[in-house]
């Protein structure tokens, strides 16, 4: 396609490398290659059986209809009961709009509040897809680099001189993708301190193996939050997300959404109450963290073994940065490499920013068995030892 084929606002939009890794690796695997998968952010797990039930259930009894373009008021009143027992924060179901996936719920909010030019900041490394949703509105992401010496994770202070009167937003994201940090409470409360709007996404809590994860709501009303159900409650292909906002920005993201999705799925947010609700579920929730919790400290172990620095112990989402600089200065190539040469999938740090250059991440949402294999493979790998059967064409 000619650039002139398409607008200018989808030219501004980054390519998604870790989808180019995927490609690949179903490519091989279709030509019979055993490929590990440790490149997909998603749980591994399938939905925990009373969520499954009651869509089913749902949709026997014909919840199949638009529903009030905010998302159900009992899915909604859910949520704010959520917020209310886990951080103590009180939210009325006038500020929460149910959407289709966390990701609609950025999408949305960035229309929402971004003029031209704009800025928002954001971490690098950090999700790769962010940049694309403030683009794409007419923002401009502003990277501020965050390191082992920060945490993977921002520091006010650097933050605060980075300020201009062009800045609208500063997006954070704990427990991070990719780095699986968590922000201190301390420095949450200094950058709601900051005066400035605070976009927060909250979708890897549940996921915290250490330490204590906490809302932006806790410190600041001026605060967008974004969260779903795909990663905690393992319904990526669900397409379910919430977005909580100050009230003075809701009837915007009504029409918005009424105008873009119309709602979000009738029969899923019947599910997606269930979710939050039932006690059952929050068992496999249970069960489900701490085996997250057991690859965490085997991935972590193992990667550090086989020579790659983890100078910061994850202890959120289920995702291990790790630093491959003694092999690598080309963080796509090496993912191709490895993934060509050891059968293992991993993302390059790139796609996260160029602070991630010289990293690859690790997905531990596989099986304990899997990633024992994956670590075994890359360790023959980064010996340079060959391994017979996966050695046997140069692929690219
Ligand atoms: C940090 C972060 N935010 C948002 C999303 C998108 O979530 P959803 O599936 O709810 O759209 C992802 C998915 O990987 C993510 O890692």
């Amino acid at each position: 396609m000619k650039s002139a084929d398409y607008s200018r606002r989808a030219e501004v939009l980054k390519p998604f490398m870790a989808m180019d890794i995927l490609e690949r690796a179903q490519q091989l695997e279709r030509e019979g290659r055993s490929i590990i998968h440790l490149s997909v952010g998603e749980p591994d797990f399938p939905t925990p059986g009373t969520i499954k039930e009651s869509a089913v259930k749902a949709l026997s009894e014909d919840k199949t209809h638009y529903t009030h373009s905010l998302g159900t008021l009992e899915l909604r009143q859910a949520i704010a009961d959520h917020y209310l027992k886990r951080y103590r924060v009180k939210i009325d179901p006038g500020q929460i709009l149910v959407t289709s996936g966390t990701s609609p719920a950025l999408l949305l909010a960035c229309a929402a509040l971004l003029n031209q030019d704009d800025k928002v900041l954001i971490s690098d490394p950090g999700y790769a897809c962010y940049s694309n949703f403030i683009s794409y509105c007419g923002g401009i992401p502003q990277p501020i680099k965050v390191d082992k010496e920060s945490g993977f994770q921002f520091d006010p202070k650097i933050v605060k001189k980075s300020i201009t009167p062009q800045t609208r937003a500063i997006l954070i994201n704990s427990p991070a993708n990719p780095t699986g940090n968590l922000l201190e409470k301390d420095r949450m409360r200094e950058l709601a301190g900051l005066g400035v709007t605070i976009l927060s996404d909250e979708i890897y809590h549940g996921l915290v193996y250490k330490g204590d994860e906490h809302s932006i709501l806790e410190f600041t009303d001026n605060a967008f939050v974004f969260n779903g159900f795909s990663k905690f409650y393992a319904m990526t292909g669900w397409r379910l997300g919430y977005l909580i906002a100050p009230p003075r920005y809701m009837r915007t993201l009504q029409t918005l959404q009424q105008s873009f999705m119309i709602s979000a799925s009738h029969f899923g947010q019947v599910a997606a109450l269930t979710a939050l609700t039932s006690a059952e579920v929050a068992k496999d929730l249970e069960k489900m963290r701490r085996i997250y919790d057991e690859r965490r400290r085997f991935t972590l172990k193992r990667v550090r073994e086989i020579g790659l620095e983890v100078a910061v112990e994850p202890t959120g989402a289920f995702y291990i940065f790790a630093n491959a600089g003694v092999f690598t200065r080309n963080s796509y190539d090496f993912a191709f490499e490895i993934l060509e040469k050891a059968g293992v999938g991993v993302t390059p740090g790139i796609d996260f920013g160029e602070n991630g250059e010289g990293f690859i991440r690790f997905s531990y949402a596989n099986s304990l068995e899997n990633i024992a294999e994956a670590m075994n493979r890359l360790e023959r790998f980064l010996q340079g030892i060959p391994q017979n059967c996966l050695f046997t064409q140069s692929l690219r």
